[in-house]
């Protein structure tokens, strides 16, 4: 084995990314002796309100590292940190995992159970190679980065001559209904040269609206948000047709 010894290098770069409802990439960094390894990139979601919160980064293809540790802590209390549940690639453990991870890269996932609201988070993911590691610190809030899974079992059906019955069911990995509702917005378009229009329903639960359109073939989408706003709309479900 060549052990490459007297070149240690550490890089550290400065990234400032707000994207809305994203989590805020802080500082991303490396720590080599040798090849310079990945910083993983991390994405969080809270995909159920509010325990089930996951950050996920895509383990990268060629050169694996050797593990991961994920620590979080809240911002003012960076003493205190946590260690985030690491579940696997394509692990069983994944009944947390919301359905709407469609990515074709192998993705690793962290777990925090019952975060707080109004508080800043920090997490750092970081990345173990043989003689190297390289981490990725992320900032977030939990109320920014809700996003339930899409609507389910979306249908439409004529209601009578004029009028068509659009009907869906929450998003079945949303655990906490009862106590966190959804409201739901739909959107339409003619299946030739459409122009989408939408609508937010509310402010109350509702799984069906009825729809007076001009006759024709249209495509229907539903997403999920939370009732009080908090994060974004899911994304849409798969257009359904009448
Ligand atoms: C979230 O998790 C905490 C701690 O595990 C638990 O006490 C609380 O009841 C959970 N909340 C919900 C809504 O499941
Ligand atoms: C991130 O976590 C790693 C491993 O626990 C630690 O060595 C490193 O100092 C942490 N980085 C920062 C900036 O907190």
């Amino acid at each position: 084995m060549a052990a490459i010894a007297g070149r240690v290098c550490v890089t550290v770069v400065l990234l400032v990314c707000v994207l809305g409802g994203q989590a805020l990439d802080l500082l991303m960094g490396t720590t080599t002796s040798g090849s310079s390894p990945s910083t993983p990139t991390v994405r969080c979601r809270c995909a159920s309100y509010p325990n089930v919160t996951l950050c996920s980064w895509p383990e990268p293809p060629h050169h694996p590292p050797t593990h991961y540790v994920a620590t979080y802590s809240e911002r003012h209390r960076q003493s205190v940190t946590k260690h985030c549940h690491l579940i696997q690639p394509g692990s069983s453990s994944s009944d947390v995992i919301s359905a709407s991870s469609s990515s074709s890269d192998r993705l690793w996932h962290c777990h925090m159970p019952s975060l707080k609201l109004l508080t800043d988070y920090i997490i750092n993911v970081t990345a173990v190679y043989s003689g190297s590691s390289s981490f990725h610190l992320s900032s977030f809030m939990l109320e920014d980065i809700v996003k339930p899974d899409p609507p389910v079992d979306v249908t439409v059906s004529p209601r009578d001559s004029k009028r068509l019955l659009l009907q869906w069911s929450p998003p079945p990995t949303w655990a906490h209904l009862d106590i966190f509702p959804l409201k739901y917005q739909i959107k339409y378009q003619r299946e030739s040269r459409g122009i989408p229009r939408s609508y937010n329903l509310g402010p109350i639960e509702s799984n069906w609206v009825v729809l007076k359109l001009k006759p024709g073939a249209y495509l229907f989408q539903v997403c999920a948000k939370e009732l009080l706003n908090l994060g974004e709309c899911s994304d849409w479900s798969s257009p359904v047709k009448n």
